[in-house]
């Protein structure tokens, strides 16, 4: 296993990973890895295990076998919160905000939570809202008055605040006016080009084409495929046969 912190290092490494809920095993050994700087995406039709995968790298969800480990170090066991410290930040399936918090207490909130990671430049209040015009115009609204969009923008802000070495987005552009999808397309293209190392689940199979460097199949909780976009754009018997596309 390298230590090694440099740009292209594994920064990510899931191994075997199974997983479920109670009895009904659900991921039946995943493997996963994903490098310092890069876009990764997990594919699948419906509940094919993408986000069990996800919520067991949180710690939302306890591992039955394998290993998840994050810069070298094992995280299985760990809580959600020491997780999340490490500098994992999942915006999660279904936009949750705090409804009842103004947007800047909203993204106050979690940049408490959070960590400033020394090695590259942080989130604050005034980055991510560069990211994000349109939520600078409703610093003063409630969450529950958002649009979807602006709340999925808010849910995305969020956690960045909490400056994560690697960035999650489970379905973030699911339900959204095609308007709004390409401005968080867009923002995910500008974090790249920074550098963030980012694992995305999401329908869009073009767009994921266009930002993601690798990609991962898998079906009934097992790795079917995986490769580069370019090797994904010809691999069109695998995605007619796991995705439907
Ligand atoms: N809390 C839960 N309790 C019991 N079973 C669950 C729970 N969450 C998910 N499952 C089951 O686990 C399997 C995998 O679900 P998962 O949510 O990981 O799929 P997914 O690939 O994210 O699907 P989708 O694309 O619909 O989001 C499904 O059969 C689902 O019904
Ligand atoms: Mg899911």
């Amino acid at each position: 296993m390298s230590k090694g912190r440099g740009r292209g290092h594994c920064m990510l490494e899931v191994s075997g990973l199974e997983a479920g809920y109670g009895a009904s095993q659900v991921l039946f050994g995943i493997d996963l890895t994903i490098n310092a700087g890069e876009v990764v995406t997990l594919l699948g039709r419906n509940g094919m295990g993408k986000s069990t995968t996800v919520h067991s790298i949180m710690g939302l969800l306890s591992p039955a076998g394998g290993d998840i480990r994050f810069e070298g170090q094992s995280v299985c066991g760990q809580s959600p919160y020491a997780i999340a410290r490490l500098g994992l930040g999942l915006v999660p399936e279904g936009r949750q905000i705090f409804p009842n918090l103004t947007v800047r207490e909203n993204l106050l909130a979690t940049a408490v939570a959070g960590k400033k990671t020394a090695h590259r430049d942080s989130f604050d209040m005034p980055r991510v809202l560069s990211l994000f015009p349109s939520l600078q115009r409703r610093l003063d609204n409630m969450g529950n008055q958002l649009s979807g969009g602006e709340q999925q923008m808010l849910a995305i802000a969020r956690a960045l605040m909490t400056n994560p070495r690697l960035l999650i987005l489970d379905e973030a552009t699911e339900g959204l006016a095609p308007m709004v999808r390409q401005q968080i397309w867009r923002v995910l293209s500008l974090l790249k080009g920074a550098g963030q190392a980012i694992l995305l689940i999401d329908k869009n199979i073009n767009a994921l084409l266009r930002i993601g460097d690798r990609h991962y199949m898998v079906e009934k909780g097992r790795n079917v495929w995986e490769g580069d976009s370019k090797a994904l754009r010809s691999a069109q018997t695998q995605r007619r046969r796991y995705l439907g596309v």
